[in-house]
């Protein structure tokens, strides 16, 4: 009911050097910490880098730390914290920095990339899919996804390790093999994709120990470990034990 002068350290600098900067800066009402970023470029610092669109978290663009937690800068209150505490607000740490809390996600790009996409089964047209509802809903809550890259952000296999960005595509990307995978009319085996066997040999899914902090920071809820990671590793397993799964598969389907 009232507004009040914050205190915030944002991270200022580029890709070669940076610190933390200190700020006094109004806070009203309802307002969330994107807000308060966008005051500061309107009275104290015209040049501070932020990317955003939507301001309604559904761009996936203002994806930042907040003292120290991954979060959409537009998704985040400032009811959340003290009126009296700093409020630190730092680029991305996984990924490397343009301009303050501006990083270069194209790591994720590429990530997506390296995956087939879904191939329909040969003669069903558009418009002639025809699946269970089940089948249905588990696609659609992958679909969620607003590409935010929070969960690549915060899973520690690549957090500190920039040599594992190679071998690991991580959660979100993991996510979409899943989906694929279990999608009842994806045809990619016809063209030769097994894609349990790439999201273990080829994208590291052996990596994941299932500490799930990636199901904790997703904006849009999803069950990223539960629902697409941990019945990855069963599909993976199965097929490990029995490799004539996968052929009786393809067979079966002909
Ligand atoms: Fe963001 Fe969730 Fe998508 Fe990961 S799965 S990129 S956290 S929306
Ligand atoms: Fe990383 Fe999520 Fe697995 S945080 S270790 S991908 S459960
Ligand atoms: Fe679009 Fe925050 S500005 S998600």
């Amino acid at each position: 009911s009232s507004s009040y002068d914050a205190h915030f350290k944002v991270w200022r600098g580029d890709a070669g050097s940076g610190a933390l900067e200190d700020f006094t800066v109004r806070v009203n009402d309802g307002e969330v910490v994107l807000d308060i970023i966008h005051r500061l470029q309107a009275t104290q610092a015209p040049d501070l880098a932020v990317r955003w669109n939507c301001k309604a978290g559904k761009c996936g663009s203002c994806s930042a730390e907040v003292n120290g937690r991954p979060q959409l800068l537009c998704m985040t209150r400032m009811s959340l914290f003290d009126p009296g505490e700093t409020v630190t607000v730092t680029p991305m740490r996984t990924f490397p920095v343009v301009r303050d809390l501006v990083t270069d996600v194209s790591h994720n790009y590429r990530k997506a990339r390296e995956i087939p996409s879904f191939v329909p089964p040969e003669g069903v047209g558009p418009g002639e899919y025809r699946m269970r509802q089940e089948d249905v809903e588990r696609s659609q809550e992958f679909r969620k996804c607003i590409e935010c890259f929070l969960c690549q952000n915060v899973c520690h296999v690549i957090r500190d390790h920039e040599e594992n960005k190679e071998a690991f595509a991580g959660p979100r990307f993991l996510m979409r093999i899943a989906e694929l995978d279990m999608h009842p009319l994806d045809d990619a085996a016809s063209q030769g994709v097994d894609r349990a066997r790439s999201a273990q040999e080829e994208h590291g899914l052996g990596y994941c120990n299932i500490t799930k902090c990636c199901t904790d920071v997703c904006p849009e809820n999803i069950k990223i470990t539960d629902n697409s990671l941990i019945p990855m590793k069963e599909r993976v397993a199965d097929r490990k034990y029995d490799p004539l799964v996968w052929l009786g598969s393809r067979i079966r389907r002909r």
